[in-house]
C-alpha cells in the first residue's frame, strides 16, 4: 500500500463563504460530490517544514491581553477601540478605550482557561499584544508561525490585518518579510474561542474547548530561496528510500540539493518548479518499530539553506485481517488519550516535559501504540512518542453528527485541516493512521463528506492505514455485527464499544458477547471504558463509579477481546482522566470525564495493572 507523493497542487483550497444560518437547514440533506471535491487535491497546508529545527525567534513569554466578549475589537472602524493599531493616548487627544500597557499579562503558549480563574469556562473572544525586537537581513525572508491556536485566530503585525486562520490544532505561518520593522514590533492577535454549526468539531464535544494561543509562536527567519519541505518515504520491498524535496523562492528551479540519511549521502538538481526527487539503497539503516524506534540523523542542504531531522523508516501493510509492521503481524497494545497535561486544573498546553510525563504512563502500560483523539496533537507530542517507540493513530476532528457534513464551506474547512495535519507529521515514522471520523451518523451526506477525506488522505498521507472510529453496530442479543457503509472503505475497522457501561448490558454479561463484522479485514476497539474515581473503593464490583468495577470492567471486556476473530488490537478509553463540560456529577465527575486509567494527577487506578498485565502477556505472545 505505497503511495508516493506526487507533486502537489498547490491550489489553494477554496475558502467558501460561511451561509448565513438560514441556509442551513435546508443543507443538512445536501450530498456533496466526491467526485468533482476530488479533481481539485487539497493544498498542504502553506507551512513549511520543521520549524522547531530552523533558525527562529520564539515568542513565547507573557504577553497583554484584553477579554472581549461583545467582539467590539472585530467591529472596524471606531478609533476607541482599535486594538490592532496599539495606539498610545494622547491624555489631550482623542478618546481611546484601550491601553496595552496597563493591560494585565497571560502567558503565551498557553490555554486562559487554565490560567486565569475568571476565564475557566470563557468561549469567545480575546485579544493578545505583544511586542518583540527584530533585525531583518537583507535578503532574508520572515515568517510567523503559530503552531496553533484555538479557535479562530485574527493576527495583526504592525497595524496591518493579516487573513483570519480557522482550526485550533493545526499549525498556520504568514510570511511577514515586507511588514517586519528594525527594532519594536507590535503583534496584536484576537483569539475566538467560539465554534458554530459550520466549524470542526462542531459546537458539542466530549472535551473541554481550550481557548487561545495554545501552542508556540515563532518569527522564522529563512534565505531567499529556502527548503520549504520534504517528504522520506520508504519503497514497497523496504530496500529503497525515496525523498521528495520542495525548493521555494526565485532560485528554487535548476538549484543543487545535497541530504544525508544515516550518514548515506545523494544529491540532484530541482527541476523548474523547485521540487526534485532522490533515492537511496537503504542498505543495512534499522527499521522504526515499537521495540526499535531507530531514528536517524537527516540533513538536507542547499547552498542557502540547511534542515536537520530525525527519520525513522518503516512499512506498515494490511494483508488480508492482518497488519504487518515491516512486513511482520502486529497486535496494537494501545490506549486513547487527549492533548491535555497532567494536573489538578486541565490545561491544553503541554511542552517537552509535560508530554513525556504523560507518555511515560503509556510506556508503563506496556503499550506500542497511542490514539491521539480527536484532534491532531501539538507536535511534541508525536515527536516523542516517536521516540518512545509509540506507534500513533493521528485524527482530525470530525466529531459526532454535529458536522455539518452537507456544507462546502466545512468541507472545504475540514480538507484543508487535514492536509494541515499529514502536511505537519508525514515524515514521522510512528503515525500508522490516519482517521477522518469519531462516531459518526450513517447517511449519505456523511458516508460523502468522510469519502472526501479519504481520498485526500490516501493521495498525501503516505503508507498509513485510513481509519475511522465507528459506533454504530447491529446488536441481536449478544451478537454485535459491524455493518457501517464506510468500512467498506477503510483499510483498518475500528469500533467504539462500550457494553457493560452505557446500555443495559451487566458487566458479568459482557464476556458472552460475539462481535463480528461483514468486512474481511483487520479490526481494532478504538475505544472502551467506564468511569472510576480515583480512591473510590467498594468490596461490590458491580457500584458504579467505583475503581473497582472500572477494573472489573476492564476484565470482563479484556475476556470478550479474545472471541473476536480478526481483532488486531485495542485503545481503550482513555489515560487519564480529563476535563469536559458534559460530566455533572458532584461526587464522582466534578466536570471530569473520569474514565481515565489514571486520576487528573496520574494517579494510577487498579485498572491500571489489569490492562497493563495484559497487554505484558499479549507482548510475549
Ligand atoms: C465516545 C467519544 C469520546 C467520549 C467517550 C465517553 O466514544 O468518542 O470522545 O469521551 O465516548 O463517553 O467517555
Amino acid at each position: 500500500m505505497r503511495i508516493l507523493i506526487s507533486a502537489l497542487i498547490l491550489a489553494c483550497g477554496t475558502a467558501h463563504a460561511q451561509p448565513a444560518d438560514e441556509e442551513l437547514s435546508e443543507m443538512g440533506t445536501r450530498v456533496l460530490d466526491r467526485e468533482a471535491l476530488g479533481q481539485e487535491r487539497p493544498v498542504r497546508a502553506p507551512t513549511m517544514e520543521n520549524v522547531l529545527s530552523r533558525k527562529r525567534q520564539d515568542l513565547s513569554g507573557e504577553w497583554r491581553y484584553l477579554i472581549d466578549p461583545m467582539r467590539a475589537g472585530l467591529r472596524k472602524g471606531n478609533a476607541r477601540r482599535d486594538f490592532w493599531r496599539d495606539r498610545v493616548a494622547d491624555p489631550r487627544g482623542d478618546l481611546i478605550e484601550y491601553e496595552w500597557d496597563s493591560a494585565p499579562t497571560i502567558n503565551v503558549p498557553g490555554d486562559w482557561n487554565a490560567q486565569i480563574e475568571q476565564l475557566r469556562w470563557y468561549e469567545d473572544l480575546l485579544w493578545y499584544r505583544h511586542t518583540f525586537d527584530a533585525k531583518p537581513k537583507p535578503g532574508h525572508r520572515y515568517f510567523l508561525h503559530f503552531e496553533g491556536a484555538s479557535y479562530k485566530t485574527y493576527p495583526h503585525l504592525n497595524g496591518e490585518e493579516l487573513p483570519m486562520h480557522e482550526g485550533g490544532f493545526t499549525p498556520f505561518e504568514y510570511e511577514v518579510t515586507d511588514l517586519l520593522r528594525a527594532g519594536d514590533n507590535s503583534l496584536v492577535v484576537a483569539v475566538d474561542a467560539r465554534h458554530g454549526r459550520q466549524s470542526v468539531p462542531g459546537d458539542y464535544t466530549d472535551w473541554k474547548n481550550y481557548g487561545g494561543i495554545t501552542r508556540p509562536v515563532h518569527l522564522v527567519e529563512v534565505p531567499e530561496t529556502f527548503i520549504r519541505d520534504y517528504r522520506v518515504s520508504l519503497s514497497e520491498d523496504r530496500a529503497a528510500i525515496e525523498i521528495e524535496v520542495h525548493l521555494d523562492g526565485p532560485d528554487a528551479g535548476e538549484t543543487d540539493v545535497a541530504l544525508t540519511l544515516g550518514g548515506i549521502a545523494a544529491a540532484e538538481r530541482t527541476r523548474g518548479d523547485g521540487t526534485v526527487m532522490l533515492r537511496l539503497e537503504r542498505g543495512d539503516l534499522a527499521l522504526w518499530s515499537p521495540q526499535t524506534p531507530a531514528l536517524h540523523p537527516f540533513t538536507v542542504r542547499t547552498e542557502a539553506d540547511a534542515v536537520d531531522d530525525r527519520i525513522g523508516l518503516r512499512d506498515v501493510d494490511v494483508q488480508g485481517t492482518q497488519v504487518l509492521l515491516n512486513g511482520k503481524p502486529i497486535f496494537i497494545r494501545g490506549i486513547s488519550l487527549h492533548e491535555e497535561a497532567l494536573g489538578e486544573i486541565g490545561t491544553r498546553a503541554m511542552d517537552d516535559d509535560a508530554v513525556r510525563a504523560l507518555l511515560r504512563h503509556a510506556k508503563d502500560l506496556n503499550a506500542n501504540f497511542v490514539r491521539l483523539a480527536h484532534y491532531p496533537h501539538n507536535e511534541r507530542m508525536v515527536r516523542v512518542a516517536e521516540e518512545m517507540g509509540l506507534m500513533v493513530w493521528s485524527e482530525v476532528p470530525i466529531y459526532w453528527e454535529v458536522i455539518d457534513y452537507s456544507s462546502p464551506y466545512t468541507m472545504a474547512l475540514a480538507r484543508r485541516m487535514q492536509a494541515a495535519s499529514i502536511h505537519r507529521d508525514y515524515n514521522r515514522a510512528n503515525i500508522v493512521v490516519w482517521s477522518v471520523a469519531n462516531e459518526t451518523p450513517i447517511t449519505d451526506p456523511r458516508n460523502a463528506f468522510l469519502g472526501v477525506l479519504m481520498d485526500d488522505a490516501r493521495a498525501i498521507g503516505g503508507d498509513r492505514m485510513i481509519s475511522a472510529a465507528l459506533n454504530k453496530a447491529e446488536k441481536d442479543g449478544d451478537q454485535i455485527t459491524v455493518t457501517d457503509p464506510l468500512g467498506a472503505e477503510l483499510d483498518l475497522l475500528a469500533v467504539n464499544e462500550y457494553e457493560g457501561w452505557y446500555g443495559s448490558r451487566k458487566l458479568d454479561q459482557v464476556p458472552d458477547v460475539r462481535w463480528s463484522s461483514i468486512y474481511d479485514k483487520p479490526m481494532m476497539f478504538s475505544e472502551f471504558g467506564a468511569g472510576a474515581l480515583h480512591g473510590y473503593r467498594e468490596r461490590d464490583a458491580t457500584i458504579r463509579w467505583s475503581e473497582d468495577y472500572q477494573a472489573e470492567f476492564y476484565a470482563k471486556t479484556l475476556e470478550m477481546v479474545e472471541q473476536v476473530p480478526n481483532l488486531v488490537g485495542i485503545s481503550p478509553w482513555v489515560l487519564k482522566d480529563f476535563r469536559s463540560p458534559r460530566r455533572w456529577h458532584g461526587r464522582f465527575q466534578d466536570y471530569w470525564n473520569r474514565k481515565g486509567l489514571i486520576s487528573e494527577t496520574g494517579e494510577r487506578k487498579v485498572a491500571f495493572d489489569v490492562l497493563a498485565d495484559w497487554y505484558e502477556r499479549k507482548a510475549e505472545e
